[in-house]
């Protein structure tokens, strides 16, 4: 009774490495998309960070397999060796990257893996440059771990690409990590092996910066464009660097939460000590999955690929026709990121004016029903976010009613 009462008295205080985290923009943008849906309001939801596609069967049924058969046990620490072999084998064949079996590890989603990274690595206040705009997760995953990020801004002129003068300009004593991601969750750029040459010739003179790169999207890219990584461009910068991937968008498993990446065998040592208290081991369940996902057919992906150009064409060509919006058109992902300083000033037709990206998204859900993200959610304004992972139909109606929402600005 005593204790309760004081518990209730203390009330509840979280713990500092929290407090500058709030709940994601993206987040609470689908929850009140979701309100308004079962408000009976025709919203069409384009924030979606997954594909629409499903799991290939043939995925499915070697996790059925793997139940059947008694894989339902914990595994070795940061990954079966099965799976670490098909991953081995996936970096040399796809990627022209050599790793051991001991420079290789497996989480619960490549987000764990950036997590076990950064609290594996960084003591308070090292420093994390992250171009903007950023997956959001990166900066909020830096700060858990009580580091800095050091938020770079690269716009639209520059494709949303970090230029070498950034990046030498940002490096200090305390650099610990430098994060790259290519194609770009929200932007859709990628680096090319020449956008990445200045950025790594930077990289050579500072021995204490590690690369992080997060390959995600590398299977989802568009018009011939060639997905390289640092490790196979630059040898030298391998044994600091972390090439991040998993089997989320290129598969269509997002809810089987396996991520993966190779690197130096002390950083990937360092990492298991953190899973090993958070986690034990990713779920053995997914990890045979997984090794069916790289091991078994590939072609599927050029097909999904094909669909994901035909809906980015069909939403940049219909941003481009709104006058006030410009939308760059990205190399891969399943995102645009368009510009919307044409539309702040103007007023609403509830007299309301748009002053940020926010307040255009706000509008756009709110009169034409249609849920996108807000620039500043990527640490980037004035922008937004569209997720062309949904079906053409959707798309085509939600553009409509944009397109219209836009013209009624005044
Ligand atoms: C750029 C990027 N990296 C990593 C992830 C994490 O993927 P997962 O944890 O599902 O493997 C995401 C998910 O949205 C992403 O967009």
């Amino acid at each position: 009774m005593t204790i309760n009462t004081k518990v209730e008295e203390a009330g509840f205080a979280p713990a500092s490495r929290i407090s500058t985290i709030g709940v994601s923009e993206i987040l609470k943008i689908g929850a009140r998309a979701q309100a308004m849906k079962r408000d009976g309001k025709p919203v069409i939801i384009l924030g979606a960070g997954e594909p629409d596609f499903d799991t290939p069967d043939h995925v499915k049924q070697a996790a059925c397999d793997a139940i059947r058969s008694g894989k339902t046990k914990y595994t070795a620490l940061d990954g079966t060796p099965e799976l670490k072999q098909a991953i081995r084998d996936k970096f040399a064949r796809e990627n022209g990257v050599s790793y051991e079996l001991d420079e290789i590890t497996v989480a619960t989603g490549a987000k764990q893996i950036l997590f076990n990274a950064m609290m594996a690595t960084l003591n308070r206040g090292d420093e994390v440059i992250i171009p903007t705009p950023y997956w959001t997760s990166y900066s909020d995953i830096v700060e858990i771990a009580e580091g800095k990020p050091v938020l770079i801004a690269c716009d639209a002129q520059a494709g949303f690409r970090l230029k070498a003068e950034q990046l030498e300009a940002a490096i200090t004593p305390k650099t610990r990590w430098v994060m790259l991601n290519s194609p770009s969750n929200p932007s859709g750029a990628a680096y090319s092996a020449g956008d990445y040459r200045p950025l790594l010739d930077v990289l050579l003179k500072h021995p204490h910066v590690w690369l992080l790169v997060d390959d995600m999207y590398e299977h989802i890219v568009y018009d011939d464009f060639q997905f390289v990584t640092p490790a196979a461009l630059e040898p030298v910068l391998k044994s600091r660097t972390l090439t991040v991937n998993g089997v989320s968008k290129a598969y269509a498993m997002t809810g089987w939460r396996i991520g993966y990446a190779g690197g130096p065998r002390d950083l990937i040592k360092a990492m298991a000590v953190v899973q090993s208290q958070a986690t034990s081991c990713p779920s053995s369940i997914s990890q045979a999955a997984s090794v069916a996902a790289l091991n078994g057919p590939q072609e599927f992906l050029k097909e999904r690929t094909e669909s994901f150009q035909r809906r980015r064409d069909l939403v940049v060509s219909a941003l481009n026709a709104i006058e006030g919006l410009d939308c760059r058109t990205p190399e891969g992902a399943f995102y645009t990121f368009s510009g919307c300083a044409g539309m702040l000033g103007k007023m609403t037709p509830g007299g309301k004016r748009i002053e940020t990206d926010t307040d255009f998204c706000a509008y756009l859900l709110d009169d034409a029903h249609a849920a996108v993200v807000p620039g500043s959610a990527f640490g980037l304004s004035p922008f937004f976010r569209i997720s062309y992972a949904t079906s053409e139909a959707e798309l085509r109606e939600a553009l409509t009613r944009i397109a219209k929402a836009c013209a009624a600005l005044r």
